[in-house]
């Protein structure tokens, strides 16, 4: 198998067809919640442009531990309900945040950031953890990337 995904940059639609499919194929076949993290934050990083960090934070006995990235280093631990990660986990709802800055208790972890997309991964009504994804650009995000997104935490959902 070649792990030399490369998913070009064309329109919306074609990028995160095309992501979700390399995605597919990456985690295919593969139990381990911690490779398919990892690979998926490396293929997301590299496939998606204008992002500064990808990565995941897991639900460990209610609160959100940091897991595999592509990125700065970041904060480890967050509880649900403070800053955009912890809200997505405890209202369960993706959070598409244009101006970082304006988010009440957003945690700054890489200062470059400006806005912010995180995907809540929830399988049999259990919340696994959430998809971090942030970008240097203001309102880098829109409701295309959150369809993209959510397609894509639906195929992590399934192999974490
Ligand atoms: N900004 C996030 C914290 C995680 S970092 O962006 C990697 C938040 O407010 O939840």
């Amino acid at each position: 198998m070649s792990y030399d995904f490369k998913v070009e940059a064309g329109d919306k639609t074609t990028l995160y067809r095309d992501l979700a499919s390399a995605l597919e194929g990456l985690v295919a076949g593969e139990p381990d919640a911690i490779a398919n993290m990892a690979n998926a934050s490396a293929l997301i990083f590299a496939s998606l442009p204008d992002v500064n960090w990808v990565g995941f934070y897991r639900n460990v006995g209610g609160e959100l531990v940091l897991g595999p990235f592509q990125g700065r280093a970041a904060c480890i631990r967050i509880a649900f309900g403070t800053g955009v990660c912890g809200t997505a986990a405890s209202t369960r709802e993706v959070q598409l945040v244009e101006d970082v800055h304006a988010f009440p208790g957003h945690i700054a972890c890489d200062s470059a950031s400006n806005s912010e997309i995180v995907v809540p991964l929830i399988r049999d009504d259990e919340l696994l953890g959430v998809l971090d994804i942030d970008s240097p650009v203001a309102a880098r995000f829109d409701k295309e990337d959150q369809a993209g997104c959510v397609k894509l935490g639906e195929i992590l959902s399934r192999v974490l």
